[in-house]
């Protein structure tokens, strides 16, 4: 009887923790923190203030699409081919918050001015090939 309730305690902690952590930082935590945490490649890393400043001036509607796309050494989608722009700009908001940014979570609006700067900058990498 002590083992299961003990065992019950652990499944609510559990449960609990996982709407107490916001999503960004689960997905970061799962995706991107191999990179983002140590500067892998020369990824931007999280607390770094004095690298993700001018990427946070360039706002998160295009900061967001050009991650999201892939630049240089950061892959597509983090490397997740089946993770969301929603997912992947939750993780980003994580990223900025923690490295001297305010960003929200993205609403439909904000969602919707990401994906057209996704469009914008596949055309433009296309044109430049
Ligand atoms: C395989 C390593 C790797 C993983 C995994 C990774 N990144 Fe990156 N990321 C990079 C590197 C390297 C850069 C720097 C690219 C450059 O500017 O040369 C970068 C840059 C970025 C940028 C700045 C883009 C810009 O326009 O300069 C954002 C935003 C970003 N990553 C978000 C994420 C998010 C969100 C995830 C997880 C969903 C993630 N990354 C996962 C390596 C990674």
């Amino acid at each position: 009887m002590k083992l299961f309730s003990t065992l019950i305690a652990v499944m609510l902690t559990f449960g609990s923790s996982s709407t107490v952590f916001a999503n960004g930082e689960a997905i970061y935590k799962q995706v991107c923190m191999s990179c983002h945490s140590s500067g892998v490649a020369r990824a931007p890393k999280v607390g770094d203030k004095a690298k993700w400043a001018p990427l946070i001036k360039e706002g998160q509607a295009i900061l967001t699409a050009h991650g999201y796309v892939g630049v240089r050494g950061m892959p597509a989608k983090g490397g997740k081919p089946d993770l969301s722009v929603e997912h992947f700009a939750q993780a980003t908001v994580y990223m900025v918050n923690q490295s001297g940014g305010a960003w929200k979570d993205p609403d439909v609006k904000m969602l919707k001015a990401i994906d057209v700067e996704i469009e914008a900058r596949k055309i433009e990498l296309a044109k430049k090939k």
